[in-house]
């Protein structure tokens, strides 16, 4: 088991390079393609070739690095193109400037977005080897895939052509990002408004299969609050364990693992975990509790691997379109963190 798992990013690697290598021969229109939401893309699926091939290597061994130097990174670049996709623009990546507060300190981002500085990384090697072709967004939405790739899970193709904002709204952050105590329906209204829909939520929640958690996202799963959705069936001993691990003087900074039984790999183990009332968020836990489609969804991603992989990608890809071609007000950043 230990030793399976160890292999198994190297098994990613292999299929990886192998897509890649299968993507270039591919032409373009074949490979997987997406319905697109706010705009689409205007071009291929992959990178523009002909401009930068080097930026899908480059980014893929810098992630590489980074995951192999902390595992959870992964995980922090999957959540970073998701705190992004309420328009996949790079906003999330601006500091605060005179004439705007960014989204760094919103409640959803401020002490819990991490890998800024990996993103940092890429992008001034990108612009050292192909000067101002390839956008922030685009960094982000490929750095995910990576991360996604490299833990064991599903590979895609990423489109590009995102272009960078030249502003961020921290209120526009922190109205649309879901936060933990969500109800299904509250949940749902979130998703729907970026059009995205029941599966999609269903499915890229799934991404809570790794990372980890601050104790204040949880509480209220250790509470007998009313908006606490534990189930009759959820296991004392999971709980109390929980309640130990947050019980220190400096809880604020304590985390837990999302996925307690496998938590740096990219897998269903999560599904399998909501099943036996072991999800660590309250809106990670009514996907069973609170409803019975949402619940129905879970049950077939734990049993099957592959469906919930299938689905998992192309819901990226949907998540990955949002708000795109906005056009005019955009461009493509030479500094992730400051406009041009
Ligand atoms: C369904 C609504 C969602 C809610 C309410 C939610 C909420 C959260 C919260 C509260 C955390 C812990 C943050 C902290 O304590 O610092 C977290 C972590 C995480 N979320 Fe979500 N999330 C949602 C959907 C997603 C989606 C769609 C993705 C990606 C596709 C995602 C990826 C992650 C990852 C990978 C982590 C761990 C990050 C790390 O360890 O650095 N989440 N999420
Ligand atoms: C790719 O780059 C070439 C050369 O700059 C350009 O003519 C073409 O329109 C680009 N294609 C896409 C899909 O952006
Ligand atoms: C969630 O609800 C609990 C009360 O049930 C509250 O203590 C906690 O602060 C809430 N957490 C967030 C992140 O809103």
């Amino acid at each position: 088991m230990g030793m399976m798992m160890n292999l198994l990013p190297v098994f990613s690697l292999l299929l990886n390079l192998v897509l890649i290598l299968c993507a270039k021969v591919m032409p373009r229109g074949m490979s997987s393609n997406s319905e697109g939401y706010g705009g689409g893309f205007s071009g291929g699926v992959d990178l523009n070739e002909s401009v930068c091939p080097e930026a899908e290597p480059i980014i893929f061994s810098w992630v590489q690095k980074a995951v192999m130097d902390d595992s959870r990174m992964a995980a922090s670049l999957l959540r970073l193109h998701f705190h992004d996709c309420f328009g996949c623009d790079a906003s999330v990546l601006l500091d605060d400037t005179e004439n705007f507060v960014g989204e760094k300190t919103a409640a959803p981002n401020l002490n819990s977005l991490r890998g800024f500085e990996i993103i940092d990384a890429i992008k001034a090697e990108l612009e050292s080897v192909c000067p101002q072709t390839v956008s922030c967004a685009d960094i982000l939405a490929t750095a995910a895939r990576d991360s996604v790739v490299l833990s064991g899970g599903p590979s895609w193709d990423v489109q590009m052509g995102r272009r960078d904002s030249l502003s961020a709204s921290k209120t526009v952050a922190n109205n649309n990002i879901p936060g933990p105590n969500s109800t299904v329906p509250m949940l749902l209204a979130k998703f729907q408004n970026l059009g995205l829909g029941l599966r999609d939520m269903v499915a890229l929640s799934g991404a809570h299969t790794m990372g980890k958690a601050r104790c204040s996202t949880f509480s209220a799963r250790l509470q007998g609050s009313s908006e606490n959705p534990n189930g009759p069936f959820t296991p004392l001993d999971f709980i109390e364990s929980l309640q130990q691990l947050c019980s220190g003087s400096d809880s604020s900074a304590t985390l837990a693992h999302l996925d307690l039984v496998t938590p740096a790999t990219f897998d269903n183990q999560y599904y399998v975990n909501l099943i036996s009332g072991e999800g660590l968020l309250p809106s990670d836990q009514v996907l069973v509790t609170g409803d019975d489609r949402t619940r129905k969804i879970v049950e077939a991603y734990a049993e099957d691997l592959f469906f919930f992989f299938d689905d998992f990608k192309n819901s990226m890809i949907k998540m990955g379109s949002i708000g795109i071609g906005t056009g005019t007000d955009s461009e493509i950043r030479t500094n992730c963190r400051t406009i041009n």
